[in-house]
């Protein structure tokens, strides 16, 4: 009858930095990014690669489900430990997991809600039985740590989650994504490629590149665009959602969400204060702390919202089963 989330895992590296590191490395202090952002630390992988991550949050995620059942694997990341093989390759080899078709989306922090958009799509459309849909990242290997008004936001880890057919649930109910143009290049990450004996290219810098206010008032308005659209789609209103797990940017743009929707800020999940904002993986890791929390019961709907770069911006509601 629908496609179901049927289970979800996350993985944080080890090594945490709390908040006083960050000031014996730029001109912060743990007072400003607090009250500014609401993060207090983030996990940075040292040891840990993209794929140990996302390897050990789809291990969390599918417990003890038959492997040859997942026929899908999608990777949300900016962060891929390699552009070939993909990251959903990696996964799938690392794992065993023999039948699925394995790839990687770019869509920024949005990129998992794109992924389940995706899947759901695939699934119907292929009868596929069981995905898996990661969102990973090592954001802090392309964060500029001269950059105050960056380098504080930003950590790693990874999420997953499985989809399941189902016979019965409804699971899903309304998906909606949507790109807008980025006009004035307020969020970008440049690639630095080798140089040919061909060309003199300009070097570039590897790193996030953001104007925090422009992302922030792009991010309230996107976000309340998209939450609209998918609960006017599925026919509910916001009072018939239990809990929204939004991305984990800051948690400023978390409360504009809740107060423009007309929501209490306890339906909304936070989880940035020990994370920071880990793009793709940030709703994942979300989803996987409220699932665990022991709160969700059967039927409660929930809302999965995001934005990010691109520009883009895109909202999932299901049904929990
Ligand atoms: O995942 C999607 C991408 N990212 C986002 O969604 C981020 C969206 N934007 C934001 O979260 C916020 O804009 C930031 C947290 C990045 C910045 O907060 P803000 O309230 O917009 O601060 P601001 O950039 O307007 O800066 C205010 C002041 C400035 O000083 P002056 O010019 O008023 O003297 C900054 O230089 O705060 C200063 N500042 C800092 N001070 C201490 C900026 N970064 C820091 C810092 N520590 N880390």
């Amino acid at each position: 009858m629908g496609i179901v989330i049927a289970s979800t895992g996350k993985a944080l590296p080890e090594f945490k930095l709390e908040n006083e590191q960050l000031s014996k490395l730029v001109d912060t202090n743990s007072q400003w990014i607090i009250d500014r952002t609401g993060i207090e630390t983030r996990h940075i992988a040292i040891k840990e690669t993209g794929l140990d991550l996302a390897v050990k949050a789809a291990e969390e995620a599918m417990g003890d489900m038959d492997k040859d059942s997942i026929e899908l694997i999608l990777v949300a990341t900016v962060t891929p430990d390699m552009l070939v093989p993909s990251m959903g390759a990696l996964v799938k080899k690392t794992l065993g997991l023999k039948n699925a078709i394995a790839y990687d989306i770019n869509a920024a922090c949005s990129g998992f809600i794109y992924g389940l958009w995706n899947a759901e799509a695939l699934m119907k459309t292929h009868k596929i039985k069981r995905a898996l849909i990661i969102g990973v990242e090592r954001l802090t290997r392309i964060t500029n740590w001269e950059d105050r008004g960056t380098c504080v936001l930003f950590g790693d880890g990874s999420g997953c989650a499985v989809l399941e057919h189902s016979d019965s649930k409804k699971g899903i109910m309304s998906s909606f994504v949507k790109n807008y143009d980025d006009v004035t290049n307020c969020l970008t990450v440049d690639m630095q490629y080798l140089n040919t004996p061909f060309a003199d290219d300009e070097p570039k810098e590897p790193y996030i590149h953001m104007n925090g206010t422009q992302v922030f008032r792009f991010a309230v308005g996107a976000i309340g665009e998209v939450m609209d659209a998918v609960l006017q789609k599925a026919g509910i209103k916001a009072d018939d959602v239990k809990y929204y797990v939004p991305h984990q940017a800051n948690v400023r743009i978390i409360q504009s969400a809740a107060q423009r929707i007309k929501q209490p800020i306890e339906k909304f999940q936070v989880s940035i204060r020990t994370t920071g904002n880990v793009s793709a993986a940030s709703i994942p890791m979300a989803l996987a702390d409220l699932m665990k929390s022991g709160k969700v019961r059967p039927g409660d709907k929930i809302m999965l919202v995001g934005f990010g770069g691109g520009l883009s911006a895109g909202a999932i509601l299901f049904e929990a089963i």
